[in-house]
């Protein structure tokens, strides 16, 4: 099996392609990854001392470059990380974003339909699906919640997945789609809420808390998600969308509580600062059909993976430190400079 993994040096894709190295060794990784902010080329380094993987700096919105790929390569399957996925920065500058997510998984697909494939999978978002009221916890995102998108970043990856389903009705492509609540793991660029405060919280500075930090997230380890993936390749079913979530809900404000409370360090160093525009409420995942149909379920619990997370970041501060490097002070400046 030949599989090529774009978006392999970001967060989600990185681990991705380290439990493909683990649970399918035989596989061939082909990874794909224009190495913007959000990348770190160091986070793959254990996945180069493999043959089986090889790594191409280029970006899915290169026609020629990416069907330069697909005629040496001829991959078996195309499994599509590759996004701006940040929703503060969509907010600043939507236009990369519909550039990125929208356009080039066109180019991707185009790419699958010259040279053939046997699946092209979307990796996907709850957030197409909007938000849901915090009082109303009876409520779940399903499969056929109605698109109802709030961000550019949400519409931008809904825009994708539609386009994902109308090449499958119009051309005939064997496509599937997952969507996923907020990851969180390993290798998380410090720009999302659980590295960001991680990061701030070990350095004795102010954690920046949106609102009254009682917008709901539901929170899935980031290996449950690529075990999900994975079974959405193996088992699913060509054409249909996977909802992949654990039932993990927190409000923000819990989560900085408890990192903070794992550091050792004062509540006193949340700021609450200036909402972010259109932010969502709450997201809540009904993963029934992607368990019942794949046998897949999540097998870490948030009390477990927060701290195996604080952990892994204790212990790879200089991974931080690069990430951190660059133009991540200017972004942190001018995102919450002025809030
Ligand atoms: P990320 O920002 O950490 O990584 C994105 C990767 O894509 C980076 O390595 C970046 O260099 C690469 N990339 C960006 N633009 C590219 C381009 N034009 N060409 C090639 N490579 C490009 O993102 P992530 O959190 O790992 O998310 C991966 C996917 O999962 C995204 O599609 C995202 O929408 C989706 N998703 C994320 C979450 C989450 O909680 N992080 C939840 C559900 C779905
Ligand atoms: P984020 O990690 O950006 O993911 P998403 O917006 O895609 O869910 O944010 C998670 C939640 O945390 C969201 O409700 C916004 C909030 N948040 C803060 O309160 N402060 C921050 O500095 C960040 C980055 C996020």
């Amino acid at each position: 099996m030949k599989i090529l993994v774009t978006g392999g040096a970001g967060f989600i894709g990185s681990n991705f392609v380290y439990l493909l190295l683990e649970e399918r060794p035989e596989w061939k990784i082909i990874c794909v990854d224009a190495l913007t902010y959000a990348a770190n080329i160091h986070t793959l380094n254990d996945a180069f001392k493999s043959p089986n993987f090889v790594f191409y700096k280029e970006d899915i919105r290169n026609r020629e470059g990416i069907s330069a790929i697909f005629e040496k390569e001829r991959p078996d399957v195309v499994v599509n990380f590759a996004a701006e996925s940040h929703v503060d920065r969509s907010i600043e500058n939507p236009a990369i974003f519909l550039e990125t997510n929208i356009i080039g998984t066109a180019v991707l697909m185009d790419a699958c339909r010259k040279y053939g494939i046997q699946r092209f999978h979307q990796v996907g978002t709850d957030e197409v699906y909007g938000d849901l009221p915090l009082d109303r916890p009876d409520l779940f995102f399903h499969e056929d919640t109605p698109i109802h998108t709030s961000s550019p970043y949400s519409t931008s990856k809904a825009s994708a997945d539609l386009l994902v389903q109308a090449y499958h009705r119009t051309y005939g492509l064997p496509v599937t789609i997952s969507r996923c609540s907020n990851n969180y793991g390993p290798y998380q660029f410090p720009e999302k809420l659980i590295p960001l405060m991680i990061n701030n919280a070990s350095q004795n500075k102010p954690l920046p808390v949106y609102g009254e930090g009682l917008n709901v997230r539901d929170w899935l380890y980031v290996k449950d998600h690529c075990y999900g993936i994975l079974a959405v390749l193996e088992k699913g079913r060509v054409g249909e969308v996977y909802n992949l979530g654990g039932h993990n809900e927190k409000a923000n404000i819990e989560i900085v509580k408890i990192i903070l409370s794992e550091l050792g360090k004062p509540e006193s160093l949340i700021t609450f600062v200036t909402d972010r525009k259109g932010h969502d409420q709450r997201y809540a995942i009904d993963p029934g059909k992607a368990m019942a149909e794949l046998g897949w379920a999540p097998t870490t619990m948030f009390k477990d993976g927060i701290k195996l997370t604080i952990q892994w970041y204790r212990e790879h501060m200089d991974w931080m430190a690069e990430c951190t490097s660059g133009g991540y002070m200017k972004y942190y400046e001018e995102m919450y400079g002025n809030r």
